[in-house]
């Protein structure tokens, strides 16, 4: 499908894809962690649950298609179909209660039937613990979560390592334009439905192309990779049954939509970001620009790189207080480090403060090039007495120029460079607003973590945004 893209074309994509997935792949130290705690997890139930419950991992981090930074953990409880259903919701979440070792933290959630959500407190991973039924064809099925099973074995029946770094790419793509994900705030495209998507297409560069060239409805038959015509005659049944401008068959069960809830507006953001990308592919592209603040980082290395800036983040907790207080400090602090760098030789292109919930930032974008010295501006020639003076003052210094009538001095930066200048400026007392201590501030130079990059990011764009 993707056989319209010229050979350069091509090439160009598979350099940003390569360049994107290494952003958007879970490493391996993720990886690992992910399944070890999830191992440990099944471990720990083995030890509680009677013989004739299954315990399996599902999801995301079970097939290896998750996101970085979101490798939740599915574990389902498989009771055998003779037991009631409420017995099973009831034993499922006992057996689960059980497990949770202190300092470990549980949750009560509630889908079709109440789950289990464990919080470990080491590594802040999450974890479902869903009991449903064990069923080997979706016309067993008794609720709506006994179909995760099945899709858990075609994902991984079917899809090549290379297909499921594909899913992760087309979710990060989903995602970084605000449309993955089957909740209500989002309705765009859920997990499994990208994994159905890759295998149907192929690939990644493939599910895009389709999607850059559709012609609602669409209906997609993923196990026979197949589309049928809406006009024919099975076709039309299909597009009376579901009444979607989107169908994506289960191919684990033919009487669901897996995209049923993908609106029109999600699957029109679809065409429009796919055709956006192969016809002019590039990194800024597959992220977006204002959507979404996520690959924050990403975006700001982006924006540093084409300014040629060195980023300095402060960023520090922020006290119970206030919030307009809060506010208030913290652009009181800002307009005094940016006088004071600017003294110190170190002008900020631009500077910004955001606060979070529970963390604040100031951001001072300084130009990379080092300047050297900084000028120091005196009087004028002809207010002849003051000129003396500062003349005197300033005798060791690099040297001294005229601009117009007036004497500038060149001085040596005292500071090497703008980090050592922030640091010498909040060493100063009277610099610091009353509820802001110099031992809370930590500052990151342009390597910031994505929840700092965040903050950082979505006041860069308000700011930049007209
Ligand atoms: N599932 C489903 N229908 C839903 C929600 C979930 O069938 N409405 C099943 C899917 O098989 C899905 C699994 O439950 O893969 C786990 O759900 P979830 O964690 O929401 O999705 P993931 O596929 O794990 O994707 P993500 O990476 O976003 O967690
Ligand atoms: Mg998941």
């Amino acid at each position: 499908m993707a056989r319209d893209l010229g050979q350069q074309a091509r090439k160009k994509i598979d350099n940003i894809l390569a360049t994107v997935l290494k952003d958007v792949k879970p490493t391996e130290a993720e990886m690992e962690s992910a399944t070890a705690y999830s191992n440990e997890l099944m471990g720990r139930l083995k030890k509680v649950v009677p013989k004739d419950v299954e315990i399996i991992s599902v999801g995301s981090v079970a097939r290896g298609t998750q996101l970085r930074g979101s490798s939740d953990i599915d574990i389902f409880l498989l009771f055998p179909r003779g037991v009631a259903e409420a017995s099973m919701e009831r034993k499922g979440l006992e057996f689960a209660k059980r497990i949770v070792k202190r300092p470990e933290k549980y949750t009560i959630k509630y889908a079709e039937h109440p789950y289990l959500m464990i919080t470990s407190n080491r590594s802040g991973l999450k974890a479902d613990i869903v009991p449903a039924f064990k069923i080997t064809d979706s016309s067993q099925r008794v609720t709506a979560v006994d179909r995760t099973q099945l899709h858990n074995v075609f994902v991984n029946q079917n899809l090549t390592r290379k297909q499921k770094d594909d899913v992760i790419l087309l979710k990060a793509f989903l995602k970084s334009h605000n449309i993955y994900g089957a909740g209500a705030r989002v309705e765009g495209f859920s997990g499994y439905l990208c994994e159905l998507l890759i295998h149907h297409y192929g690939s990644f560069v493939d599910t895009i192309s389709g999607f850059a060239r559709a012609q609602p409805p669409m209906i997609i038959s993923p196990s026979e990779k197949k589309e049928y015509n809406a006009k024919s005659c099975e076709g039309a049944l299909l597009l009376k049954r579901f009444e979607r401008k989107l169908i994506v068959l289960d191919p684990t069960d033919g009487n669901r939509n897996v995209a049923a809830v993908v609106t029109e507006e999600s699957l029109a953001r679809f065409t429009l970001i796919s055709n956006m990308f192969l016809s002019n592919p590039s990194i800024d592209i597959f992220y977006g620009a204002g959507y979404s603040d996520i690959y924050s980082k990403r975006k700001l290395e982006r924006i540093k790189k084409e300014m040629d800036l060195n980023m300095h983040v402060l960023y520090f907790k922020v006290p119970d207080i206030a919030e307009d207080i809060i506010w208030q400090q913290i652009r009181k602090l800002k307009n005094a480090l940016e006088s004071s760098l600017h003294k110190y030789g170190y002008t900020p292109a631009l500077a910004l403060e955001n606060v979070g919930r529970k963390e604040a930032v100031i951001a001072l974008f300084i130009s990379s090039s080092h300047q050297g010295y900084s000028l120091v501006e005196g009087p004028s020639v002809f207010m002849h007495k003051s000129a003396e003076r500062f003349i005197q003052a300033h005798s060791i210094e690099l040297g001294t120029i005229l601009r117009g009538d007036r004497i500038n001095f060149m001085e040596q930066p005292k500071y090497k460079n703008p980090k050592q200048a922030l640091e010498a400026a909040l060493g100063q007392r009277e610099i610091l607003p009353s509820h802001i201590q110099r031992k809370y501030i930590k500052i990151y130079v342009n390597d910031v973590p994505e929840s700092v990059a965040k903050l950082v990011y979505s006041e860069f764009t308000r700011k930049t945004t007209i």
